[in-house]
């Protein structure tokens, strides 16, 4: 049968029409360093212990999962430290649906969220999915933000829910804690600080966990798909207020963590240092890549996470093709002459200095 209607011709959400869904191309390219994966695989000792637990949830898959995921956010209580208690834990199918949660509560018709652009771009489309509206804030030329200019561009827009990414996305850049104090201060809104990246900065680098006790509109996201390499296991979190996770019940759907993937991460949680223990190794590739990219006359911007965004680009399209048609797919986030980079394994990593270095600066 032939498929004649087109997404117009339906009854959509006026708000939602024109949008575009995230995209980012899953090609089967030999080095895929283009969505800031850990392309390190689970080590397997820890993908066997998984599966041990994975087969006792599974004999158990008739009935309906604990709704609380109970053992699931002690787990992370203990793993992020900080004194935090599960009933301060939340988390959902990766940290993408736990900031939907935090928009469906939190945003909706009439109500706005506000980030500093460029930023991840999911969360434009995560606000628009909820009915809010996206506010867009701008960051310094080396995309850093200051308390002062961060606190006044939060007041005048006065939104309901702002997103601090540190280590953000695309660009790699931290976020001082005092700009987080500074902007919560300033807030009458919720604000969620985004520590996707957060294993990938120096050892000594501050939380915004630090910054939780006493302030009950603060939430800090994480996620296991990065430093964990558990991206296609879906698995986020979040620690903030008991009375900031009660509001997200009031959204989620039930059972929205299947058993089988809280016994996954239960398994993973357990093994925390072996799973993390390519972290180290990422950074040391994270640099290495910053350090070729200068010296091909690339300008490499300060990265705390697991990818270096670069400018010095005459034709970006130009050379994400020639890096393409050479089996290394990167990424073009829209900033004009910059692409960015995941730091792969060593060999990956290689290959894709190799054939950077084998194209020349001015493609
Ligand atoms: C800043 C940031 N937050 C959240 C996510 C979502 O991660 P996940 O839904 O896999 O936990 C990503 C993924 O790239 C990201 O870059």
């Amino acid at each position: 049968m032939e498929h004649v209607t087109s997404l117009d011709e339906l009854p959509l959400r006026d708000d939602l029409r024109g949008l575009t869904p995230y995209g980012a191309p899953q090609a089967p390219l030999p080095v895929a360093l283009n969505v800031n994966e850990n392309t390190h695989p689970v080590p397997d000792e820890v993908a066997s212990d998984i599966l041990d637990d994975v087969a006792l949830a599974l004999r158990d898959v008739n009935r309906y999962p604990d709704r609380e995921f109970t053992a699931l956010r002690e787990g992370f209580a203990e793993y992020l430290g900080h004194g935090l208690t599960a009933e301060q834990i939340w988390a959902g199918n990766g940290s993408n649906e736990v900031l939907q949660h935090i928009m469906q509560a939190f945003a909706g018709p009439g109500r706005t969220a506000f980030g500093f652009a460029p930023t991840y771009s999911m969360y434009p489309l995560i606000t628009q999915g909820t009915g809010a509206r996206w506010v867009a804030g701008t960051r310094h030329d080396d995309f850093t933000i200051d308390p002062d200019d961060a606190a006044r561009q939060v007041a005048e827009a006065d939104p309901d829910v702002i997103l601090l990414c540190t280590p953000n996305n695309p660009t790699g850049t931290p976020l001082g804690l005092d700009v987080i104090e500074a902007v919560y201060e300033a807030a009458r809104g919720v604000v969620v600080v985004d520590e996707a990246y957060q294993e990938f900065a120096p050892h000594d680098a501050p939380s915004a966990l630090s910054l939780l006790h006493g302030r009950p509109r603060l939430a800090v996201s994480r996620t296991m798909s990065k430093a964990f390499a558990f991206a296609g296991a879906r698995v986020g979190y979040l620690a903030a207020d008991p009375a900031f996770i009660d509001a997200l019940r009031l959204v989620r759907l039930p059972y929205h963590l299947s058993a089988l993937t809280q016994a996954a991460a239960v398994a993973a949680l357990r093994n925390s240092a072996t799973m993390l223990r390519m972290v180290d190794e990422i950074v040391e590739q994270r640099e290495r890549i910053s350090a070729t990219l200068e010296a091909l006359g690339y300008l490499p911007h300060a990265s705390w996470s697991n990818f270096v965004l670069f400018g010095g680009v005459d034709d970006t399209q130009a050379l994400w093709r020639a890096l393409y048609d050479r089996g290394v797919l990167i990424r073009d986030v829209g900033i004009p002459h910059h692409l960015r980079v995941s730091a792969g394994t060593e060999a990956e990593t290689t290959a894709f200095l190799e054939a950077l270095a084998s194209i020349g600066p001015s493609a």
